[in-house]
């Protein structure tokens, strides 16, 4: 079987094909990313706009790629939500084209569905059960995961996705858009503990994050500083700690709870040098093993849309008319389970 995947929820267009024998056969990405960055965050009419300019000759190159013509496909499939209305309509109106065009059937993915799937493409996967830790720009969850599309959601940010927090703040320090991965560079070079930031909801009890306030304390630090670049750097330290031991603390908490042998980490977030070594060197000692896709395949791709729909192709698990359909909100315990 071989299924085409179609990632078009934000700011990135993903197109990839995975087959059922050769695994992961092609995948391409267009980021929008400099598109936005001029606005310090993304522009929904913008994102549209250029996903309608990008998916289609994207989706060509991976067809010439493997090579591959369309109706030798066995499906089509692409992120049906949660995200942004426009930018899902892109990518819904064309998957629901090809799909008649080609007829071949036609399947709507949950968008965490395929940021937990990216961690099965690789060498190194678990096997099920295990726990998932949920970091994006969107959305930061805990989640356990029985099965493939049995999942139960244990804790999520009650207000700031962690990734969200990870841009604020680096907007707040002056360090662009999308401001992750540039704020866990400079808090490389930042004075260990010369601040400390709170740790949210840590001592009370329950697996619900929140992270808007320590944006807020970013601002008071900052504001009332020398500004200079070695202040913002022990400010993003300070920041990334208290955010990395609030989600080590709290994956912990989960497992323990619920018993289970493995936690995957996946999302944008997931790329995040630090989270990955402080997990494994808290849960390796416990006897829990961590996952954690490659690099590439934490932030939005096609790939994982792919893989996810070659999953639900394989045990008939959708159930997706042909009829342009996106879910801009969109739980992850609602998706179709058989
Ligand atoms: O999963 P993703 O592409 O977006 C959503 O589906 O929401 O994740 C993007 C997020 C951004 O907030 C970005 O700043 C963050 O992932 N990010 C990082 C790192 N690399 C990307 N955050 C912290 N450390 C990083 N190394
Ligand atoms: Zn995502």
């Amino acid at each position: 079987m071989r299924v085409l995947g179609i990632e078009t929820s934000c700011d990135e267009t993903g197109i990839a094909i995975y087959d059922s024998e050769q695994g992961l056969i092609a995948h391409q990405i267009y980021s929008q990313i400099e598109t936005h960055a001029a606005y310090g965050g993304v522009v929904p009419e913008l994102a549209s706009r250029d996903h309608i300019r990008k998916t289609l000759p994207l989706i060509k190159n991976v067809l010439q790629e493997v090579p591959c013509s369309g109706d030798a496909l066995s499906g089509i499939a692409y992120t049906k939500g949660p995200g942004l209305i426009g930018a899902l309509m892109v990518g819904a109106s064309l998957a629901c084209s090809l799909s008649f065009a080609w007829n071949i059937p036609l399947i709507g993915i949950h968008h965490l569905e395929a940021h937990l799937m990216a961690v099965m493409l690789e060498e190194q996967h678990p096997t099920y059960p295990f726990l998932a830790l949920i970091v994006s720009g969107g959305h930061t969850l805990l989640v356990e995961v029985d099965d493939f599309a049995r999942y139960t959601i244990l804790g999520e940010s009650l207000d700031d996705a962690v990734g969200e927090a990870f841009d604020k703040t680096a907007k707040l320090l002056g360090l662009g858009y999308p401001g992750g991965a540039a704020l866990a560079r400079l808090a490389e070079k930042g004075t260990l503990h010369r601040y400390h930031f709170p740790r949210p909801l840590l001592n009370k009890p329950g697996l619900d994050f929140s992270f808007s306030g320590l944006k807020t304390h970013t601002w008071h630090c900052y504001e009332t500083s020398d500004k200079s670049t070695q202040t913002k750097a022990d400010i993003a330290w300070a920041f990334e700690d208290a955010v990395i031991e609030t989600l080590v603390a709290k994956s912990q908490r989960a497992l323990l709870q619920t018993k289970l042998p493995a936690l995957v980490v996946v999302g944008g977030v997931g790329a995040n040098k630090k989270l990955r070594h402080s997990l494994h060197a808290e849960l390796a000692p416990l006897g829990i093993k961590t996952y954690f896709p490659r690099i590439e395949f934490c932030t939005d791709n096609g790939a994982m849309v792919a893989y996810a729909g070659h999953e639900r192709l394989v045990r008939g698990f959708f159930a997706d008319p042909l009829a342009i359909t996106v879910k801009p909100r969109w739980s992850l315990e609602e998706i179709e389970k058989n």
